[in-house]
């Protein structure tokens, strides 16, 4: 396919995040965008649009940036929806893990998957991700954890993404919990993280993570992890706050960490000093309906000024959602966002925490990766919660789907 320019006209609902332009969002009506070479190169009225050799009748649908998705362990095998079950009838996730399910489950599970399986299964998640709207997707490793196979999941997830034509950004999360070669010496699998894994995997990734938490990594574990992530050019970013007041939005604030994500357990003092930070929070409401826990404080983060970010954090424990839609709908519905701030979270902010200049916004000179919405305004995203978003996706100025 030719990468010439498309123009996309007739468009009720332009959403922007353009801060030059009215509003959160930068709101255009009767709007038209002209994508060339891949970028976007005019906004205007719809009457005003330059001829183009491919264009596209919006027929008043609204229009809005393609979803930036910060946070997800794409590439896993299996599924626990046998602990799902067992946390309906009453056991709980912290529970499971210690009796060795959780992750370690789904560790074993990965392990044991041909690399066929593993990424067929990786390739029909970012394709239905894809096709909901997401045009660039952060990607965790995690599920391996030894060298061979941390490395064999950032390799499928980049074979993924290049083959839907969906941007993949990696990270190494060789810390995500210890495995049972390691068992009973934690110590040592963070050494055997910074010294074996981190300079195998570090080239093949942009972000380092480490699950920060109670009863997982300590917060003196997850800052030698991430120094010597940062030695190896991958920069911070990090689980924190999910099960615990664990300390690991100080660490993430300390290291000048890209995002500190999950955020469930959050005092005044936290969301303050995220506000005055350049670190994203990233809001992952699929987890707390999963898990059926009270959500995040993520109106009082945006009261407070930071900057927030929304993800999927798609995984077979936490979280088996793949579609930034009905994380807008749980975030407007659920954790009290309104329905620009979901919207703006789940674009320009995901940019963001992903160091992302050049997306999630509509301006000349930006990515041109468009989600033509199958409703007449943005708000219908979270007021029709159930019903398909999404008529067309515009990756770079290719309509992919
Ligand atoms: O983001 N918190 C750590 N990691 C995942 C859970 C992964 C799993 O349970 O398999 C999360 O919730
Ligand atoms: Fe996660």
């Amino acid at each position: 396919m030719k990468r010439g320019s498309v123009a996309l006209t007739n468009i009720g609902q332009l959403v922007t995040n353009d801060p030059q332009r009215p509003g959160l969002l930068g709101v255009e009506e009767n709007a038209a965008v002209v994508i060339e070479d891949g970028l976007i190169s005019w906004i205007g009225a719809s009457g005003d649009a330059p001829e183009a050799p491919i264009t596209l009748d919006c027929e008043a649908r609204a229009v809005v940036p393609g979803f930036v998705d910060p946070h997800t362990h794409l590439v896993f095998a299996g599924d626990r929806a046998d602990e799902f079950g067992r946390r309906l009838r009453g056991e709980t996730y912290e529970e499971i893990m210690a009796a060795g399910g959780g992750i370690s489950a789904t560790v074993n599970a990965t392990r044991k998957a041909s690399l066929s399986t593993l990424t067929d299964q990786t390739l029909g998640r970012a394709r239905r991700m894809q096709a909901a709207g997401t045009t660039t997707v952060e990607v965790k490793s995690g599920y391996g954890l030894d060298v061979e196979h941390e490395k064999r999941l950032l390799a499928v997830a980049a074979v993924a993404g290049s083959a839907v034509a969906l941007d993949v950004v990696l990270t190494f999360l060789g810390a995500h919990t210890v495995p049972y070669e390691f068992a009973g010496d934690q110590d040592a699998y963070v050494e055997y993280v910074i010294d074996a894994a981190l300079p195998e995997c570090a080239p093949m990734a942009r972000f380092c993570d480490v699950f920060c938490d109670e009863g997982v990594f300590t917060v003196d574990q997850a800052r030698r992890v991430l120094k010597a992530g940062q030695q190896h050019g991958l920069v911070p970013r990090l689980h924190a706050n999910q099960l615990a007041h664990s300390g690991g939005v100080e660490l993430a604030i300390e290291l000048g960490a890209a995002s500190a994500d999950h955020l469930d357990h959050l005092s005044d003092d936290n969301i303050n000093a995220l506000a005055e930070s350049d670190t994203v929070a990233v809001l992952l409401p699929g987890v707390s309906l999963s898990l059926r826990l009270p959500q995040a404080r993520g109106r009082d983060l945006w009261d407070a000024g930071a900057t927030v970010a929304l993800g999927t954090d798609c995984n077979p424990g936490t979280s088996n959602i793949e579609t930034m839609p009905f994380v807008i709908a749980l975030a407007c519905l659920e954790m009290g966002l309104s329905p620009e701030q979901a919207v703006w979270s789940a674009t320009r902010g995901g940019a963001l925490a992903l160091g992302l200049e050049d997306r999630g916004q509509v301006v000349e000179g930006s990515q041109g990766d468009l989600v033509v919405l199958d409703h007449p305004s943005y708000v219908h995203l979270a007021y029709q919660p159930d019903s398909p978003a999404v008529a067309s996706v515009i990756k770079r100025g290719l309509v992919v789907d």
